[in-house]
């Protein structure tokens, strides 16, 4: 295909030329309707490109012009079968793969360090969860790869399991061995969907993990906006193989999008997978490179660790996405959030931060005296700190996942009452519980809430840590189910 095309694009500015009467949604009619405010924020293009389903421009739900083409072109570049193009983020694509792929009672086993949006798919689709617990990293206190291994033994032990859904790579940039995994799930007669969110720059350098749409994946959603270079909400889904059929995935798609999608994210979809494929590979090497200089840069600091690729067991097929930059100052005693915090007093900003490490993501946009920044930022905040621990912090892990009571349906609809935290051990948890960032739920509703997990929670607020989900996020009080 011709990947130096731009369909969606061509055909909002073959619209524009036309100069149109306009009678259709939205109300701006281009710039002439728009307030000076936005219009000096956003510039007068923005609103001329922000058009609907009309003559020419197509219609995401039913696609057959200049959507469909963009979206062929972006199956082409990354090797799938169908790729369709999202408006709400990785968030309305995991919900759509989870529907797409098991139906009410059937069950789904699902890593524990998936997004909240996995929930949410569980609950529509009324699907039933099997926790597989990814390894742990003692060492940086993260949750690591999903060993192949533990895979095939949950699928052997319960032949009643119809998907298996991963998130690749984790938010920390880990990322398995999908290929090892794919196998064992088809041979299982299983389907493998697979959260991408992370990792879209994936397919365009070998030195990154091998991306889920080439490891035998059977529908993949990725964040194009995330490392793709697309307008933040804008997203592919992938469907790869034919385990999943295509009627079907369209009209879960058609319950977690906008009717209205927004023609601007489309088309910078269609923008930043054109420039991909025309620039990929340079793109790529310039991040890989910024990226070196910042690990080997962060490494010279006594008192800060990196997490690197030989930090992972190679029998596992684990490895890690170097434009990640995961370190602690843990054994400077300061948590992930002091030093996010700190660092942003110096105009230095993070992706996130968790209680033990930031994590820096660099692309291509970043610039070398941004490493620098980063660079002699942390090392001006170690040095303040002023002392080195004298052996690093015993870690305590990530509480066991805690025993489901009841489905993530039926959890949904029980009535619930809020009670004082401390008295919530042996309850039934009527609310999420997800630290955040990243926003993987230590509790999710319908689970016994455990002594342990209470430690947990209470651990990561005392660090600053904040939470997504409960209705009191001071966590002075929970809700539990009746
Ligand atoms: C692992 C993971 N999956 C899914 C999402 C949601 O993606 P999106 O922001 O594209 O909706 C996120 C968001 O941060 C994420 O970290």
């Amino acid at each position: 295909m011709n990947q130096n095309s731009t369909p969606l694009i061509d055909a909002i500015c073959a619209f524009e030329r036309r100069g149109v009467s306009y009678f259709n949604v939205p109300s701006h009619r281009a710039e002439r309707g728009e307030g000076e405010r936005i219009r000096g924020l956003l510039g007068d293009r923005v609103f001329a490109a922000d058009l609907t389903e009309t003559d020419g421009t197509d219609d995401l739900h039913a696609a057959s012009g200049p959507i469909l083409e963009a979206e062929r072109l972006a199956a082409d570049l990354f090797g799938s079968e169908e790729c369709r193009f999202l408006v709400n983020g990785t968030s309305c694509g995991n919900v759509a793969m989870i529907l797409a792929a098991v139906r009410e009672n059937e069950k789904i086993l699902v890593a524990r360090n998936a997004h909240r949006s996995v929930w949410t798919g569980l609950q529509i689709a009324g699907a039933l969860p099997v926790w597989l617990t990814p390894c742990y990293d003692p060492l940086f206190h993260v949750f690591a790869e999903v060993n192949p291994e533990s895979v095939e033994r949950a699928l052997a032990s319960d032949p009643e399991i119809r998907a298996v859904f991963l998130t690749n790579p984790t938010y920390y940039g880990v990322s398995s061995d999908l290929t090892a995994i794919a196998e064992i799930c088809h041979r299982h007669d299983c389907v493998l969907l697979v959260d991408e969110a992370h990792g879209t720059h994936f397919y365009f350098d070998r030195r990154f993990p091998r991306g889920a749409v080439t490891s035998g994946a059977d529908l993949a959603a990725m964040s194009m906006h995330k490392t793709g270079g697309s307008l933040t909400q804008s997203s592919l889904l992938h469907r790869c193989g034919n385990r999943i059929d295509p009627g079907r995935l369209g009209d879960c798609l058609r319950m977690v999008q906008s009717s209205s999608p927004s023609y601007l994210l489309m088309a910078s979809l269609d923008g930043a997978r054109h420039d991909l494929a025309e620039n990929g590979p340079e793109k790529m090497e310039r991040a890989f490179r910024l990226a070196e200089a910042a690990r080997e840069g962060l490494l010279r600091i006594p008192g800060v660790r990196v997490l690197g690729g030989s930090h992972f067991r190679t029998d596992s097929g684990a490895c890690q996405d170097p434009l990640r930059v995961v370190f602690s100052a843990e054994d400077s005693g300061l948590t992930g959030y002091a030093v996010q915090e700190a660092l942003f007093r110096k105009n230095v900003t993070t992706e996130m931060a968790d209680p033990y490490n930031a994590v820096a993501i660099v692309t291509d946009g970043n610039t070398r005296e941004d490493i620098r920044n980063l660079v002699t930022g942390v090392d001006e905040i170690v040095t303040a700190a002023g002392r080195i621990a004298a052996e690093a912090a015993v870690s305590v892990g990530f509480p066991p996942v805690p025993a489901v009571v009841m489905s993530p349906r039926r959890a949904m609809n029980g009535d619930t009452i809020p009670i004082r935290f401390d008295q919530a051990e042996g309850r039934i948890a009527g609310e999420m519980i997800a630290p955040y960032p990243p926003g993987i739920p230590a509790v999710c509703p319908g689970e016994r809430i455990t002594g342990e997990m209470l430690e947990y929670l209470t651990r990561i607020k005392e660090a600053g840590g904040t939470f997504q989900g409960p209705a009191d996020p001071s966590l002075q009080t929970l809700r539990v189910i009746v």
